[in-house]
């Protein structure tokens, strides 16, 4: 079988001998191999239990971005601690795609209460023999329109970040969360880690390129969605997270696509779609 669940895993596997995972538990990616090689980082003190959003993989961020001062949810809202339904695959040709829904009557009375919204998510993840894609549609199920942020949290295993580049994001402006969300214009071709780094790239275009430092390129082509996060935590941010290694900051980065500076505005009854496509080189 290309895609099956267990444990509340779901497992694709493609002829190529590419393979992810998915957990029904924030519908997180949590791996991804190709050509032999794993691309996303989980840490090792991860927990899978369900009781924490999964420190790896792709954590889905939906409805707000970090918190928001009038909407009392958790730090990137409830879909990435919330069990999604397992739709079952959607195409089995060159690709095998495989589909999770999310509806609000599946929160807690607390989190729906927080975020008074009728909604239905649906999240497609994708495997190629050389690519992952990850698409969120979002229904909005009311009359009202409804205003919410999205993100792909994505974490890419590196060998080492002293050997790691971000290209793309060149003359866009960001906001830095490590200096307080000031804002100013990046004018590097290429993105560099020696420090903690939390930067809202806002509204950049659509195609980057994450260079791992081992010789491989990973093309992320994101559509729909308007920024871009880049995080490493560095020491103390590390040391300070109870899951997650302290030395491993060396061995990943997030480069996180989303609509998280704006909130995007989606009228009763209308459907939006983001997400992204990446690509080995
Ligand atoms: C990033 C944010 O997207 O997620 C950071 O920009 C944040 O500020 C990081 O620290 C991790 O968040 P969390 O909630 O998974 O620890």
């Amino acid at each position: 079988m290309p895609a099956q669940e267990s444990n509340k895993v779901v497992t694709l596997q493609h002829p190529s001998g590419a393979t992810a995972k998915v957990s029904l538990f924030g519908a997180t990616v949590t791996s991804w191999i190709s050509n032999g090689i794993e691309r996303l980082f989980v840490s090792k003190d991860a927990i899978l239990d369900g009781s924490k959003a999964i420190r790896g993989g792709i954590p889905l961020v939906f409805p707000i971005f970090g918190t928001k001062a009038h909407i009392p949810l958790p730090q990137h809202g409830f879909a990435r601690n919330s069990y999604w339904d397992y739709l079952g695959i959607l195409t089995d040709n060159d690709e095998v795609a495989v589909r999770f829904s999310l509806k609000d009557n599946q929160l807690t009375k607390d989190q729906r209460q927080s975020w008074p919204h009728s909604f239905r998510l649906v999240y497609t993840v994708t495997l190629t023999a050389t690519q992952l894609k990850t698409y969120l549609t979002v229904k909005n199920e009311d009359s009202d329109t409804m205003e919410f942020n999205t993100l792909l949290h994505t974490y890419f295993r590196v060998k080492d970040i002293a050997n790691v580049s971000v290209e793309g994001l060149s003359s866009y402006t960001f906001a830095d969360k490590v200096a307080g969300g000031a804002t100013s214009v990046e004018n590097r071709d290429k993105i560099t880690i020696a420090e903690e780094v939390d930067r809202v790239y806002q509204d950049v275009q659509d195609h980057l390129q994450l260079n791992t430092g081992d010789g491989q390129k990973l093309m992320i082509d994101k559509s729909g969605m308007k920024d871009t996060v880049v995080w490493n935590p560095w020491i103390e941010k590390a040391q300070g997270m109870g899951d997650f290694g302290n030395e491993e900051y060396h061995e990943m980065i997030c480069v996180e696509v989303g609509s998280v500076a704006q909130w995007v505005h989606l009228e009763g009854g209308q459907t939006w779609t983001g997400g992204q496509t990446i690509s080995i080189a």
